[in-house]
């Protein structure tokens, strides 16, 4: 039941590759009039990744938003990776989802055996015992069988399991394109279907053999 007053998501980042993923879900965040707040938490490698990938420097992590975005932000709160006690470590804390974008493996294995180590954890933990939407966009290849059993083991206790692969069907032209309709796919998936998504129109297969 998504709060009244507007939606309250969480966006945990994570160090696997893909931090173009992350900035781009959380610009469609902040431009989400559904959207009234976005609790961030960006592990150490994921702040590394964010530099590595887009140049982008934590420094002071309030500011992190701004930086992230390229513009100030009205509704993304950072929060510390280590603060287990910050409000959406508690299942009270009325957070409609959370997506962790993009979900390294290491972070995939602590939600997946409920270690709740650090607060992106604790708060995916939370998201599973409260049975609310988790959605975990995890990122590696190729996976090992552990990568593979903790998959399974976070989908059986209500996760989402949503790997960054991008879909071609919709012929995109830039890398923008690309990351763009997985963030959609990603937002739809937590009630917030988005205008520009491309959908399937559906095609007969005598059209495709001509195309
Ligand atoms: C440049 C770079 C790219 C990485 N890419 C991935 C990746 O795609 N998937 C992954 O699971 N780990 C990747 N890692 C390793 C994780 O960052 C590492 O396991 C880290 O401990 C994960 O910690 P976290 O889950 O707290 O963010 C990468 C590390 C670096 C430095």
């Amino acid at each position: 039941m998504p709060n009244r007053e507007g939606r309250i998501i969480t966006v945990g980042v994570t160090g696997a590759s893909g931090a173009l993923l992350a900035q781009a879900a959380l610009r469609i965040l902040e431009d989400d009039a559904r959207v009234t707040r976005v609790h961030l938490v960006v592990s150490d490698a994921g702040q590394r990744l964010f530099a590595t990938e887009l140049e982008v420097t934590s420094g002071d992590l309030k500011q992190l938003p701004q930086r992230v975005l390229g513009r100030p932000s009205t509704k993304i709160e950072t929060l510390p990776n280590h603060d287990v006690g910050a409000s959406i470590a508690s299942g009270s804390y009325p957070v409609d989802a959370m997506i962790v974008i993009p979900c390294s493996m290491g972070t995939l294995a602590s939600i997946a055996n409920g270690t709740s180590e650090d607060l992106i954890a604790r708060a995916a933990d939370v998201m599973l015992k409260e049975c609310r939407k988790l959605v975990l966009c995890i990122r590696d290849t190729p996976f090992s069988r552990i990568h593979l059993e903790n998959m399974l083991r976070a989908q059986q206790a209500g996760a989402l399991i949503m790997p960054a692969i991008p879909s071609f069907y919709h012929q995109p032209k830039t890398i923008d394109d690309l990351a763009t309709q997985y963030v959609c796919r990603v937002l739809a998936q937590i009630g917030l279907p988005q205008e520009r998504m491309y959908r399937w129109p559906g095609q007969s297969a005598s059209k495709a053999k001509q195309a």
